[in-house]
């Protein structure tokens, strides 16, 4: 007889990826991957740096620093928060589920603005969270006035943000962040600021201080380019952040990443520059495909959300031609997403849509 799992999961969906293909191929062919957001600023220094790390024994064959001593503090000091306000985690994916297994049990309401990111669907629902979807429409503006009269007398336990949001691209203004945590004073307002980086004044570190119930994930994947190296972390109250850590596993945050995490932050003027470049480009190319009349969301992060007729089609013309773009289509009519890195990989990404345009 097979073993049932906790019923949970039977009818759990699990996070839909794409095709894996640019890790089996990118040695024998050019891959231009704008398909995850990553960043892909890795400079010279950091490579440096880890190369001479990975020369010591330690880097195999110790565990790893399991409280971060070093990364917390230059973290907390680079916010301007108390070391007490921030905990690491392996990704911000980490700290997302960590956050929903503290605190959902059994059928407790999650709210989600949708389109958002997906991923954090499978880690509210496996804590037992019964998701509540607030669709937004085209062309995706959130409204804090509207969730708060839709749903104030709902009760949900989390309410799941994103600012700048993904795949949207629209920012949350601190103020509405706030209004909500006051409208929702027993709710656990998780506020994911994966992109916050491309934005640096939609930043809502500060409202740690006026509300307790909030929670902001923050990541190294997207301006810092470390996706590969898992480094993520939550700025909270201490008193969230004293119950996530029970759960924590310190072992599982490797000390490459959190050494180049630190080597980062001491040298963020070269990040900022990068940033830059990604917003220039950002900017070009949303001009471009304006002039193209092809539609397309304002962003405020390293990405921009477009349509396309036949987005199936055009995924495989994206990739005859070496780029790998992001099919939303299941979240928005004929949506694709592409990441914003060069203006190199930019303008082969548009000359691809050019074609297609013009078909
Ligand atoms: C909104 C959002 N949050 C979190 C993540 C995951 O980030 P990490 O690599 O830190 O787990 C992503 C990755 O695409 C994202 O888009």
């Amino acid at each position: 007889m097979a073993v049932i799992p906790n019923p949970r999961f039977q009818s759990l969906e699990a996070y839909e990826i794409t095709p894996q293909e640019p890790w089996q191929i990118y040695e024998d062919y050019a891959v231009t991957k704008l398909d995850w957001n990553e960043g892909a600023f890795v400079p010279p220094f950091v490579k440096r740096i880890a190369r001479r790390l990975l020369s010591n024994d330690e880097y195999y064959s110790w565990y790893p620093d399991c409280a971060a001593i070093e990364l917390t503090k230059a973290l907390a000091d680079s916010l301007g928060v108390s070391v007490m306000n921030v905990l690491t985690f392996p990704g911000s994916d980490v700290a997302l589920e960590s956050l929903c297994r503290v605190y959902l049990s059994g059928g407790e309401r999650v709210l989600i603005p949708v389109p958002t990111y997906e991923n954090f669907f499978t880690f509210a629902a496996s804590a037992g969270g019964e998701l509540v979807f607030v669709p937004l429409k085209p062309p995706f503006e959130f409204s804090a006035a509207s969730l708060i009269a839709d749903y104030r007398h709902d009760r949900p336990k989390v309410i799941y943000l994103v600012s700048p949001n993904n795949p949207c691209g629209y920012l949350i203004a601190q103020s509405d962040v706030r209004e909500i945590c006051r409208a929702f004073p027993d709710t656990l307002v998780i506020l994911d600021q994966a992109y916050v980086d491309f934005s640096p004044d939609a930043s809502c570190v500060d409202l740690i201080r006026a509300c307790d119930n909030v929670a902001i994930t923050r990541t190294f994947s997207k301006a810092f380019s470390l996706a590969g190296l898992r480094l993520g972390y939550v700025v909270a109250s201490h008193d969230i952040l004293k119950q996530v850590a029970k759960i924590r596993n310190g072992k599982n945050l490797g000390m490459l990443a959190q050494k180049l995490g630190v080597e980062l932050l001491k040298r963020k003027t070269d990040v900022q520059q990068w940033i830059r470049q990604v917003v220039e480009t950002r900017d070009w190319l949303s001009h471009r495909l304006t002039t193209l009349g092809v539609t397309h969301s304002t962003s405020y992060a390293n990405f921009i959300l477009f349509e396309l007729p036949d987005p199936k089609y055009a995924l495989a013309e994206f990739k005859r031609h070496g780029v790998y773009v992001r099919d939303k289509s299941k979240a928005v009519p004929n949506g694709l997403r592409v990441t914003i890195t060069t203006r190199q990989a930019a303008a082969q990404f548009l000359r691809v849509v050019e074609k297609l345009v013009a078909r």
